[in-house]
């Protein structure tokens, strides 16, 4: 797997060219095996991937825990990138508040470094921006935490470019990740891509397969378990959803015409976009992480980007991504 580097900040960050997003293996995507979860994390380290992302939230903590277990004997193998911000109890329930105050980022450092067992964060993001606490209090704590060796870069995830900007004049941020797919274009447009790239910081494309919606085997929601979040976001709810499907179909048809699978071909799009951006597909089944890393050899003409341009243009997907009160807390 080729390398791509992570913003300009102390020599940059060095990863796989795609990260491998350890969400659904605890969180928000149905029910999943912990074992088979290992075992593709372990894939993925075999196959070059180096990047794994998980979050205190994700369980919360179950996540965290699990890719510790992981990554017990393979350490030095792993960027490990981890996020705080949605707020969690000292129970470990979620609280539903976002919270920057420096003696929290403090204790959810300590915490996730525990989770994790090790003994560094190498990129520690703001999971979400406290409107109620500057972001230059919250990086000015996390500017202390990397004096003291407990994290190494920091990122921030889903701030609009002036907290971006604020933040990156209190510490420099190595890493902004933010929704990036064919069906979430809108750092294209709403300057967090140009500032990223003014600034010298990374881009991490979360949700790179549009929460696997641009994979085409999700037919209906009703095909999502009955707790899974998907049903909660508007985008996959009644005739967004429809709509919505047939845009993946178009999308489907051009990968189908290259010989390359949905997926492969929504990555590749991505991975198309800069060599700044490095996509973080999900997944807790071997068989789709072996399918994804394969988008890593996918080359895109320029015919094919305008073929895909011209069937997913920015803002094509209809619906929110998130429900109202998520959407409340992204892009402040
Ligand atoms: N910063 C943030 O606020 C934020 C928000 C969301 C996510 N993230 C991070 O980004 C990572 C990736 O995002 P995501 O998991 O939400 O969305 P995603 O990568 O766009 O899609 C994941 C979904 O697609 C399915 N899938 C993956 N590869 C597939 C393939 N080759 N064929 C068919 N289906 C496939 C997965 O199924 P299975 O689950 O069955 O494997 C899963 O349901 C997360 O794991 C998390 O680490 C960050």
């Amino acid at each position: 797997m080729q390398r791509r580097q992570l913003g300009d900040h102390d020599g940059g960050l060095e990863v796989s060219a795609q990260g491998l997003g350890c969400m659904g293996m605890s969180y928000a995507y149905g029910p999943a095996d912990d074992q088979e979860s290992i075992r593709v994390i372990h894939r993925a380290l075999d196959s070059g991937v180096t990047l794994l992302d998980t979050a205190d939230v994700y369980g919360p903590w179950t996540n965290e825990k699990l890719v510790g277990r992981a990554i017990a004997d393979r350490r030095e193998q792993v960027v490990l990138a981890t996020k705080f911000g949605n707020e969690v109890d000292e129970n470990g329930a979620r609280t539903g508040r976002i919270n920057g105050r420096p003696e929290y980022v403090r204790r959810c450092v300590d915490g996730s470094l525990r989770r994790l067992g090790i003994d560094h964060i190498d990129l520690c993001y703001q999971h979400r921006v406290d409107r109620d606490v500057p972001v230059a209090e919250t990086f000015g704590a996390l500017a202390e935490l990397v004096q003291q060796g407990k994290v190494r870069h920091l990122g921030i995830s889903e701030a609009a470019p002036e907290t971006i900007r604020a933040a990156h004049a209190v510490h420099p941020i190595t890493a902004v990740q933010t929704e990036y797919s064919l069906f979430s274009r809108e750092p294209e447009d709403n300057g967090v891509l140009a500032t990223a790239r003014e600034l010298g910081i990374g881009f991490v494309a979360y949700s790179p397969l549009g929460r696997g919606f641009l994979a085409g085997t999700i037919r209906s929601p009703q095909d999502l378990p009955e707790d899974d979040f998907r049903r909660t976001a508007p985008r996959f709810q009644g005739a967004n959803f429809d709509r919505n499907l047939v845009v993946v179909d178009k999308v489907r048809e051009i990968a189908e015409r290259k010989g390359v699978t949905a997926s492969q071909l929504a990555l590749a799009w991505v991975l198309a976009q800069g060599a700044d951006v490095v996509p973080i597909p999900g997944t807790k089944r071997l068989n789709y992480l072996e399918d994804n890393i394969g988008a890593s050899d996918v080359q895109l003409s320029d015919e094919e980007l305008a073929a895909i341009e011209a069937v997913a243009p920015v803002g094509v997907a209809v619906g929110e991504r998130y429900p109202e009160q998520a959407m409340n807390t992204v892009h402040l």
